[in-house]
């Protein structure tokens, strides 16, 4: 089975659901309160591997009730968590997160997944070396991130980034990814273009490619997918679903995506099954609870 290693965060999310976001210095009541298994690593490790992915997740959490269940949980899906390490002296990730009219507001506290060092990338060789595909994102430092790209590179394994949440990159990092997967706003962060269609989405992707990414693919939520690859620029719409939760949205988008190139999709069927599980994973509440299985998608 292709091998997607996830180099990434674990965090449990904290929601709360109200009917519209408070204002500065108001107490607002709100509709409910639920915990989820959550973290943008973890969501996209999950995802991969509800698609039918064989998926490593390289991560930390704390000495914790938190990180003793989203542990469990990960290998609850098939995830590989021998590479999750348990940090004494610090907390487990948490996320609080509202959700108001379908969308959401997010604070991240990082925890544990600021312990995740080039380190742990360097001991994991083996497993980075095994790999069909590397995947990362930024909720875990950036010297780990270019450790991850940097050790994806020298064995010749596909290096794919989600720069989420958004932040500048550093400029050796470019060079060593195949495949930028960012929303609008970190595109636009990330370029200094205002992304809000598919045209000024491909006008930042070529200035993205311009620094030495292989591969762009700029995500624009209802709006579909802008991709620019060898097989040129092109723009693949979204499907129309009514949305209660958009939290895991992108996350679902990325796992599904990496779990169909792993499995020798073109990229634009690999984009169509990411697609579709995203679509499914915004009909429903929570990031891990709300993603599907593969069964569903078909
Ligand atoms: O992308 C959604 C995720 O972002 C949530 O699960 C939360 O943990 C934050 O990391």
């Amino acid at each position: 089975m292709p091998k997607i290693v996830v180099v990434g965060s674990i965090n449990m999310d904290l929601v709360v659901l109200t009917s519209r976001y408070p204002e500065i210095g108001e107490t607002l009541t709100g509709e409910g309160f639920m915990t989820f298994a959550g973290g943008k690593g973890a969501n996209q490790a999950v995802a991969a591997s509800r698609l039918g992915s064989s998926v490593v997740m390289l991560g930390c959490v704390g000495n914790d009730a938190f990180g003793r269940e989203l542990s469990a949980r990960l290998l609850n899906e098939g995830v590989d968590t021998a590479w999750v390490d348990v940090i004494e002296e610090v907390e487990t990730g948490v996320a609080a997160i509202t959700v108001a009219g379908g969308d959401n507001a997010i604070v991240v506290i990082p925890g544990a997944n600021h312990r995740l060092s080039e380190a742990h990338v360097q001991a994991a060789e083996r497993v980075i070396r095994d790999a069909d595909v590397v995947l990362s994102q930024l909720e875990v430092p950036m010297p780990t991130v270019l450790a991850a790209a940097r050790m994806a590179r020298k064995h010749g394994k596909p290096f794919i980034l989600n720069p989420a949440p958004a932040s500048a990159l550093p400029d050796a990092l470019y060079s060593s990814i195949d495949l930028l997967v960012p929303n609008e706003t970190e595109a636009t962060l990330l370029t200094g273009i205002t992304v809000r269609d598919p045209a000024s989405a491909e006008e930042a992707a070529r200035s993205l490619l311009a620094r030495g990414v292989r591969s762009v693919l700029i995500t624009l939520g209802a709006n579909g997918v802008a991709v620019i690859d060898d097989a040129g620029e092109r723009h693949l719409p979204a499907h129309v679903v009514k949305a209660v939760d958009t939290t895991a949205a992108g996350d679902t988008f990325i796992g599904g995506l990496t779990a169909g190139l792993v499995e020798g999709m073109a990229m634009d069927e690999a984009v169509a099954l990411g697609q579709r599980a995203s679509a499914l994973c915004v009909t429903r509440h929570g990031a891990q609870p709300s993603i599907p299985y593969r069964r569903e998608i078909a």
